[in-house]
């Protein structure tokens, strides 16, 4: 019982979990990071791009149900894993540390929680990465207390977690902050209360925080003004699985009747639509075609009426899209503004204001949802870009060509818009710091390669 969990909790006495399963192969095993911080990509811009790149799982949603896992004592398989990220391997440090038995092969990775032994999640995981605050609410849910590091992340706002800490709240959790650490207690009794949540913003972490923790809370929680993003529904379709009661997913009210405990699943990750996003515009800028393999057009409503303004052609041949661009054809300027699901999303305004840097006329990107994530316009200026910023908007003037420089990534989709510019930049284009690129994409080098892109990374 959770009751018991909470108060006989011993950090010392559980033994290490153990690495290896019998469902998987020894060489299968959790990975270290890649390198990163030095490696640097090399790009000769001006290849068109024909091929196919198949897509993968959704690193937003991936590490999501990642800790989706910590709520049940039995074991969580994942399919259609991005395994190769370095998010993924920060979440795999992480579960790891908490005692979880982790077994990853290609795109497989199964998750067994019944082996935690500690509930301390601690700053040097954390700080790499934001997704890792979604270990809070699980942990508080089944074992009824958790201490968790304040997050890391991307550089692209302040990002505070205030929304997540009172949903947690008013589900009767005591939380004090110290020393950088959020210290989350349940009730008495060692279990979450439900009751109705209103979301004063927007948050997809706080919605999927909130979701986890109300799976097994003492009775109903209803999300209001919760976030709609497809990542949440995959997220709740694997709790759904996993045997929790949730309705409304999709929707901007979710409601969830808690249950005694979850158990064992098998879910697939869905596509990841900012990765397909990127790959269109990528062929947008370069011309030619692209098969995009096991895509989600429908994820993808907002950004389809600009492309097509633009001048791409897009259809959908059963799971897969076909993108083209005719390169005879000049792009054409559109103005677009990031919004919460299903508006358009703020991970690919980085890429899209790439594409505007070479459409004709003049365009606005406005972003609404971070305040700070206008970071690559600097960058993309260095490789010949017009681009005028006023508070949260840029004025983007297109020009014919962009040139190819040294630029640096300074976050996730900031650095592979800089990517996106280098492909289609006369001359080289050497993209440093990439270490943001592989938290997010992956074999982005091989993906484009196989397609024709001039693409190496080097050390
Ligand atoms: C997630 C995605 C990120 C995406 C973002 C918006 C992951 C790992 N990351 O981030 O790629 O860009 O959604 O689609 O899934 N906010 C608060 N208080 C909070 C939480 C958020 O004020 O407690 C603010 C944020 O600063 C931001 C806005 O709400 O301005 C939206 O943030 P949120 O939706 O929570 O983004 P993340 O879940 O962090």
């Amino acid at each position: 019982m959770q009751t018991d969990k909470a108060n006989t909790w011993d950090k010392e006495a559980s033994p290490s979990p153990a690495s290896k399963s019998a469902d998987m192969p020894a060489e299968a095993q959790a990975k270290p990071a890649t390198s990163g911080g030095l490696d640097k990509l090399v790009i000769q811009g001006g290849q068109e791009l024909y091929g196919e790149i198949a897509i993968s799982g959704a690193k937003n949603s991936a590490l999501k149900l990642m800790c989706a896992a910590l709520l049940s004592e039995e074991t969580l398989r994942l399919e259609n894993m991005p395994n190769s990220l370095r998010d993924i391997n920060s979440q795999i440090e992480l579960l790891d540390h908490l005692g979880c038995t982790i077994d990853c092969k290609d795109d497989l990775m199964a998750i067994n929680a019944g082996t935690v032994h500690t509930i301390d999640a601690p700053y040097d995981i954390v700080r790499k990465m934001r997704g890792s605050i979604l270990v809070l609410g699980p942990l508080l849910a089944r074992f009824g207390e958790a201490r968790v590091s304040l997050p890391g992340g991307c550089a692209i706002g302040t990002r505070p977690i205030d929304l997540h800490l009172e949903g947690l709240k008013q589900m009767g959790a005591e939380i004090i902050l110290d020393d950088g650490y959020v210290i989350a207690k349940a009730p008495a009794g060692g279990r979450l209360i439900g009751g109705k949540i209103l979301f004063p913003k927007v948050s997809v972490g706080a919605t999927e925080n909130l979701m986890m923790a109300a799976t097994l809370a003492k009775g109903t929680t209803i999300l209001a003004n919760a976030a709609c993003e497809p990542e949440i529904s995959d997220l709740g379709e694997c709790l759904i699985k996993m045997g929790a009661n949730i309705s409304g997913l999709g929707t901007s009210t979710i409601t969830i009747e808690g249950v005694d405990s979850l158990h064992s699943a098998q879910h697939s990750v869905v596509p990841d639509r900012i990765e397909t996003g990127t790959y269109m515009m990528a062929v947008a800028m370069t011309g030619g075609e692209l098969r995009l393999k096991k895509a989600k057009l429908a994820h993808l409503s907002a950004l389809i009426p600009p492309l097509e303004r633009a001048g791409v052609k897009i259809t959908e041949d059963n799971d897969d899209i076909i993108i083209s661009r005719d390169k005879s054809v000049p792009l054409k300027g559109t103005d677009i503004m990031t919004e919460p699901y299903p508006g358009f999303p703020t991970d690919l305004q980085a890429q899209f204001m790439s594409m505007m840097t070479l459409c004709a006329g003049a365009s606005m990107v406005t972003e609404t949802i971070f305040e700070n994530r206008f970071m690559h316009v600097p960058e993309l200026a260095r490789m010949g870009a017009d681009i005028t910023v006023q508070g949260n908007s840029a004025i983007v003037r297109g020009a014919k060509t962009l040139k190819g420089a040294p630029v640096m990534a300074t976050d996730l989709r900031a650095s592979v818009a800089l990517v996106l510019a280098g492909l289609v930049a006369e001359g080289e284009t050497i993209v440093n710091r990439i270490y943001h690129l592989e938290r997010g994409y992956e074999d982005i080098v091989g993906k484009l390669s196989a397609c024709g892109a001039n693409i190496q990374k080097v050390h």
